[in-house]
């Protein structure tokens, strides 16, 4: 019998309407467009304005129409993994709230948090359901209102983050498509660089922390930088050697978006030239989970069935990766 590969079916995605331009920003802090631009890559990004407006607004927003699209009752769905660092709430699990949202009464789900590489681990996870054979429809969101945890006083952050979120839907494929090889790291001695202070366990909410702004992204750029630069880079190379692939076998890189930099030295190391990147750091900014399938779902119309893919991500805990699949329609 052939092996199941667990393919992706369809994606969607969903940004909020407000527009927060660089120029706004220079309002905000003080920074200016030409370093923002210059130093990210990042013209624009979306901010989901309103009270009681959680990430799953724009998580329900992206798999409504994705339900539509890839022709799917909810009550069909086995799993959803919602991969995300900004949960409606520390719990339950915004999946759960998704699931009654759209009516996926037959679905169990979860939240994953792998920071900014969360949607690679979760359609890594996803996949493993499939190819066992065990489940047959596997939603996986990566969603992320980033703007809940910013602090619109700190030029450092402030200007890097943007809402959004992006689905895909996971199924079974016997031609051989579908997702082909994953590496995937962590270390969590990256913590200090990147974190958010307060809130958890170790440090539960109080007027101190509240007044500290210890709730808000805590980031050491530069070190950031330095360690994303090379990991990305690296993963992303050795996925391809792993499979054998030359930089002309790939028809896609999909990076985080977190600095056009970073991106431009990933595909530099996998020998990509700029017409094969996917990109919107431009216009959404750093979305942090939703970074890679916003950008499969604007560069769905491009994409052909075979087509070699390579996705790659760095994030806090320290998390990265690469992930290796063909697309399937
Ligand atoms: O997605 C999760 C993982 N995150 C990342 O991968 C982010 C990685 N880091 C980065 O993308 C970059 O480090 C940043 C975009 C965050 C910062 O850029 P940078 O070139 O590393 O700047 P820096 O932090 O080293 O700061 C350089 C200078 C400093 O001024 P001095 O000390 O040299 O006088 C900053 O105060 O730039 C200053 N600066 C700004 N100036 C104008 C920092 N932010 C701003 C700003 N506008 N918004």
């Amino acid at each position: 019998m052939a092996k199941i590969t667990a393919a992706i079916t369809g994606v969607q995605g969903f940004v909020p309407d407000y527009i927060l331009t660089n120029k706004e920003l220079e309002n905000l802090v003080e920074t200016t467009d030409e370093w923002i631009s210059s130093r990210t890559g990042i013209k624009e990004r979306r901010i989901l304005k309103g009270d009681g407006q959680g990430s799953s607004v724009m998580a329900v927003g992206a798999i409504l129409p994705l339900l539509e699209k890839t022709n799917t009752k909810p009550e069909e769905i086995d799993l959803i993994i919602c991969a995300t660092v900004t949960p409606d709430m520390v719990f339950p699990a915004t999946a759960n709230i998704i699931g009654a949202e759209i009516g996926a009464i037959n679905a169990f789900g979860y939240d994953l948090n792998a920071a900014c590489s969360g949607f690679l681990y979760a359609i890594a996870t996803g996949s493993q359901f499939i190819e066992t054979g065990k489940y047959k429809k596997v939603l996986v969101v990566g969603v992320d209102k980033m703007s809940s945890i910013i602090d619109y006083t700190d030029r450092a952050t402030c200007i890097i983050f943007g809402d959004g979120a992006g689905a895909v839907m996971l199924e079974p494929n016997n031609e051989g498509l579908g997702i082909q090889d994953f590496i995937l790291k962590s270390d969590g001695t990256g913590m200090q660089y990147l974190h958010q202070k307060a809130g958890g366990s170790r440090k539960p909410a109080s007027m101190e922390t509240v007044q500290n702004k210890e709730h808000y992204v805590y980031q050491e750029g530069a070190a950031v930088f330095k360690f994303a630069v090379t990991n990305m880079a690296d993963a992303a190379a050795q996925i391809m050697q792993k499979n054998n692939l030359k930089s002309e076998d790939v028809a896609w890189l999909v990076p985080h978006q977190a600095n056009k930099r970073i991106i431009d030295a990933t595909a530099n190391r996998m020998g990509l030239d700029s017409s094969r990147v996917m990109l919107n750091i431009d216009h959404f900014g750093n979305t942090t989970n939703g970074t890679i399938p916003l950008c499969l779902w604007e560069y769905e119309s491009q994409l052909n069935k075979g087509d070699n893919i390579v996705l790659a991500a760095f994030g806090g805990g320290f998390t990265w990766g690469a992930l290796y699949l063909k697309w399937a329609y």
